[in-house]
Parts: C-alpha cells; structure tokens; sequence
C-alpha cells in the first residue's frame, strides 16, 4: 500500500486541541473539545471517582487480569438498568444485551458494524440517517464499515431551535425500515433536543414507518443534572415496543475520558422468544467484539461500577452531576446576560434554550477564525462552543470578542 496512501487530513478537533495547546496567548480561551473544565478551566476528577478509585487501590483481589469478551458484568448490568430503568420490563424479560465498549466511540463503531452484518431485513434500507449536523464521527464510522450516510433536517437557522417540520418531513420521505440515529440528550453539536411531547410524535412516525432506532447517549445526568430525565427518550421508544440499539459513553458524566468506558446495548422487542433473540444477538456481539479488540479495558469499568453498585456513592455521583450541569447552566446565563447587555446584535435566547455540553453559537466560520486568530478563542469552525470551556473569569472575554466580531 506503500505507493497508494494518501494523506488523511487531521482530524480537526483534535488539531484544534493541538492548535490551542501551542498558543502561548495568557488569553487563550479552548471552548473545543467537549470536556468538562471547573470554574479554574481545569479537568475535573469527580469526587466520586476519586473515592472509588481508593476503593479499588484497596482493594486486595485487584489485579490485571483480562475481562470477558463482554466485559465487566457488574458494570454492564446496571449500565442497563440506567438507561432503561431499575424496575423496566425489558429488564425483567431480559430483552438487553449488554456488551461493555471502548467508550461511547467503540459502542457506535460496534452497533454500526453489528447491523453491517445483520440488518439484511428484505426491502429495508441500509441507509443510516443521522441529524444535519451531526458529531462529526459518526459519519466516518458508519461509511467506514460500509453504511452509507443520508441526514435528515435537524437545526433551523433561523430561530437556532429544533426544525421539527424538516426533521418529520425526511423521516417520512425515508424507506421504510431506514435506521436512525437519535442523540438520546443533549444534542451534539447543537445542544437542541425534541421536547417529550414532539419525542412521542417522533416515536410514532418511527413506528409508522417501522424505522430502527439506533440512539447515541454520552450525556445522560450531565445534561439536566436528572438521570431519569436524560433517559427518558429512550425510556419512550422502549416502552413502545421497538428493537433498538444504543451507545453509551461513560466519558462526560462520570469525568473518564481518557479510560474510554462505555456500553452497547441491543434491545429486542416484547415477544416470547425476546430471551432467545437476545442470547443470539450477545453470541453475534462476542464475535465481533473478540475481533476487533479481544475484551475491554478494565480501569475505568471498575471506577463506574463500584459507584454504580454502591447506594451512598450513587447519590454522590448524582450530587456531582448536578454541580456540573449547574456550572454550565450558569455559564450560560452569564455569556448571554453580558451578550444582551452590550446590545450585541441578534438574538441570544438560544444560549440559554440549548441544553449540555455545547452550545451552537450561529457564528459564521470567519467569525469564528476571527475570534481564534485576533482573541485566541479556540471554537469548532461550525460555531459550536464547549460551554464548560467558560468559567467566571473569561466568560466576559469571550462575550466582549463575540460581540466586537458580530459588529464588523
Ligand atoms: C466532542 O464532540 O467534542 C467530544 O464528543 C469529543 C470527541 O471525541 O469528539
């Protein structure tokens, strides 16, 4: 292959990263990557997880042993139970297959190659829809195992809300049994989610047109600071009786980034043979998954688990979501406060209306190369802001620069 390979270009936000790294501005500003950072701009190590990692150097049975192809059962199991609920039916009949992943990326990549192989339906379409716009990944991990990409209208520009119309219009239009991808929460990039009652709508149109739900959830608890409420999508879709699929990361709401924790589930739908179903789907997943990477990682499947297992450090850990999801929730009062203060031109509810992780500004891609070259304000070209790159000391900053660039 020597002679044929070209050059790749970098991926950009991680050459965003790179770029900010070396900028020795005492401004810079990094609203990039989606990564919490305190009121200090520094990462976080949830209190929780530092308890649960002196349990685990404790702990005399530790060792480096591998995991089972399906990774950590302790974890896996009550990965499930957060997303679908302790007391769900599916649950109950055991209609999930859990499998443990290398983070929320890993348990895409391994749903996408699971319905490479298997989602033959006769007539139903292989075509994966995702949200324009989507996480920028998620295209090259469905292409990259040979499911071709469509998307569907997402974002409206003009009120820089859901384009539900748009969104109901293409799931309409597309073949019938067409699979979806759904952000269960706090929407990447844009921060915009369905209210429940246009999630319902939603969920019966997919019915209608007996579309495959493939949800992507890295923000559950971080989102809303509620657990159950962040779930509550996938909760809908379940109970009404779909098969489904769902990735989820464990990267964001318990601060383990770079330990690359997370889980795929499958979920049949109610039917006598569901235990069957799912015992053949987990034997199909074992496959691929002792293909591609033998079994999981174990650290911070083990940090999740024993908070997950443990009554006291469960509700410690919900404590710690809700002083995240506040922190940005107040950042973003503050930015849109100072925006509407100095009369910055436009509308700015939307900084407040959009929920997690990001928020999609509306600047233009030379605003925002503007604002990195002149302020050393590092942002996505697409105008996205990591809000939790704000803190009380920059937030004005940035305002008074986003300000200055919407005026010229
Ligand atoms: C992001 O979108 O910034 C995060 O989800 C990090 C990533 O892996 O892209």
């Amino acid at each position: 292959p020597a002679e044929v390979v070209p050059q790749a270009p970098e991926d950009p936000l991680f050459g965003l990263m790179r770029a900010y790294k070396a900028d020795s501005s005492p401004d810079k500003v990094d609203l990039g990557i989606g990564a919490y950072r305190d009121d200090n701009a520094k990462p976080w190590v949830l209190p929780v997880v530092k308890k649960a990692d002196e349990i685990l150097r404790n702990d005399p049975e530790a060792n480096h042993e591998y995991l089972p192809i399906a990774g950590l059962a302790a974890l896996t199991g009550k990965a499930a139970e957060l997303l679908l609920g302790k007391a769900a039916p599916a649950i109950a009949e055991k209609r999930a297959a859990s499998v443990q992943t290398i983070s929320g990326t890993g348990a895409v990549h391994l749903g996408a190659l699971f319905l490479a192989k298997f989602y033959k339906i006769q007539g139903s379409n292989r075509t994966v829809y995702v949200s324009n716009p989507t996480w920028a990944n998620h295209h090259q991990i469905f292409t990259n195992v040979g499911l071709p990409i469509a998307t569907y209208p997402y974002f409206s520009k003009e009120t820089k809300g859901l384009d539900f119309d748009g969104m109901k219009a293409a799931l309409e239009q597309a073949p019938n049994g067409s699979i979806i991808l759904l952000h269960a929460c706090a929407h990447n990039p844009t921060g915009v989610d369905p209210t429940p009652e246009q999630w319902r709508e939603i969920a019966s149109l997919m019915k209608a047109k007996k579309h495959f739900p493939f949800f992507d959830t890295a923000y559950q608890g971080f989102a809303s600071g509620d657990l159950d409420r962040d779930a509550g999508a996938i909760r809908l879709f379940v109970e009404q009786g779909f098969e489904l699929v769902i990735a989820q990361s464990f990267a964001k709401n318990f601060g383990l980034y770079g330990e690359r924790a997370g889980c795929f589930h499958y979920v049949a739908p109610p039917s006598a043979d569901a235990a069957g179903i799912t015992t053949r789907v987990a034997s199909q997943l074992a496959i691929l998954q002792r293909s591609e990477i033998s079994n999981p990682p174990i650290y911070g499947a083990r940090i999740a688990s024993i908070v997950l297992n443990d009554a006291a450090l469960f509700a410690e850990w919900q404590e710690n979501l809700r002083t995240m999801s506040g922190r940005i929730i107040n950042m973003r009062n503050k930015l849109r406060a100072k925006l509407e203060e100095l009369g910055t031109p436009g509308q700015w509810n939307h900084i407040t209306d959009q929920i997690g992780m990001f928020s999609f500004t509306g600047l233009s891609e030379p605003q925002v190369l503007k604002l990195r070259s002149d302020y050393h304000i590092y942002m996505t070209k697409n105008g996205r802001i990591s809000m939790a790159g704000l803190n009380s000391r920059n937030v004005d900053y940035v305002a008074t620069a986003v300000d200055k660039v919407v005026r010229e």
